[in-house]
């Protein structure tokens, strides 16, 4: 009986994707097969990374702005609705008023409520000033369906770093490069430490939590700072509760981790992807092994690997439904027996992705 509920929501997961190309889809259908799902499993979606970049006056570089439109689109037509839609941070490219504002009237034509999270291009010429005014609080928790969400601002540094620039846009240029010697690890820091401790100790250690991040709450390749440095005081804090799961942005890539009871999952980028840090091999990472890379048969192509996601909750974990623009889908769950996630098709050697076709 489990197993013909996952295929009728795979399948129909399959054609929400596709709700634009399949308008002839009876949607009365679609819902008929859905319609034995209980209240813990729901559905959200969650769009990251869109980098808006001003160029001057009311002009915005196109390609940036027409992922994000895009995301926005397709999250309007998924059917049933998802309970909300998480924005994983790096809306702006330099944290400017005008790209800020230009992503908030974009993402003001989402039809669902939106759950944000600040990335480090939203923060650091301002430090935030302008996402607490107009977006969102930097750091906060909500429960949902028996779920305990956690928003994290994952995405703060050194007061020495910080002071050390002359002017603001020094600072968030330092900030937003992304190879750059003279930038600095992320921390969570003391502060929202204290408060996470305090915001955890009222939940139960059977409620599922999910924590919302923006850079990945462990490490992954310091010299681009996919890395935040007290990541393993947040995650001691977490170790107690049966089901964590931790949802980033930043890498703009696939990749799944599992660190004890703690699962990671990234988002995709709505503008451009990053390479896998092992392709710059001099220096030493910590990719995590379990992860099957993405297959870019052209990594020049800069619209491969770029995307949103749909994320279905199911007793309490994640099922991240990767929506690829211009590559393949791919599924990734936890696995029960193995205690780790998965890509649903891909994870064994023999079944890896071939090569694309670009034309
Ligand atoms: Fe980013
Ligand atoms: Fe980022």
């Amino acid at each position: 009986m489990k197993g013909k509920k996952r295929m009728n929501r795979r399948r129909f997961l399959k054609q929400a994707g596709c709700a634009l190309a399949a308008a002839s889809i009876p949607m009365s259908v679609v819902e008929l097969s859905w319609g034995d799902s209980d209240d813990r499993n729901f559905t959200f979606a969650h769009i990251s990374d869109s980098h808006l970049t001003h160029i001057e006056g009311d002009r915005f570089v196109r390609n940036f702005d027409q992922g994000l439109k895009r995301a926005v689109m397709e999250c309007n037509f998924m059917s049933p609705k998802p309970d909300f839609v998480v924005y994983g941070g790096d809306l702006a490219q330099l944290g400017k008023p005008e790209e800020l504002d230009h992503g908030l009237e974009m993402m003001s034509m989402l039809r669902h409520p939106v759950k944000w999270v600040i990335g480090e291009h939203d923060y650091y010429l301002d430090m935030g000033r302008f996402w607490q005014e107009k977006i969102s609080k930097l750091y906060y928790s909500f429960d949902h369906k028996g779920v305990h969400f956690v928003v994290l601002n994952s995405i703060l540094t050194y007061d020495a770093w910080i002071k050390q620039w002359a002017t603001p846009e020094e600072r968030m240029g330092n900030m937003a490069r992304l190879d750059n010697p003279n930038g600095s690890p992320f921390i969570v820091g003391e502060e929202q430490i204290a408060w996470l401790q305090k915001d955890l100790s009222g939940v139960s250690h059977k409620t599922p939590v999910i924590v919302l991040s923006h850079s990945p709450l462990y490490k992954i390749f310091k010299p681009w700072n996919f890395w935040t440095d007290d990541a393993e005081k947040v995650q001691a804090l977490l170790r107690p509760f049966d089901k964590v799961t931790v949802l980033h942005g930043h890498v703009h890539q696939i990749l799944y981790h599992q660190i004890g009871n703690i699962t990671f999952q990234a988002m995709m980028s709505t503008a451009w992807p990053w390479p896998y840090p092992p392709s710059y091999i001099q220096k030493p990472h910590q990719v995590p092994k379990i992860t099957v890379f993405m297959n870019r048969a052209d990594p020049f192509h800069e619209r491969d690997a770029t995307g949103w996601s749909i994320l279905n909750l199911e007793d309490g974990r994640v099922i991240n439904h990767f929506k690829l623009w211009e590559n393949r889908d791919r599924v990734v769950r936890y696995d029960d027996k193995l205690g780790c996630p998965v890509d649903l098709e891909y994870q064994e050697p023999s079944k890896r992705i071939p090569p694309q076709e670009h034309y």
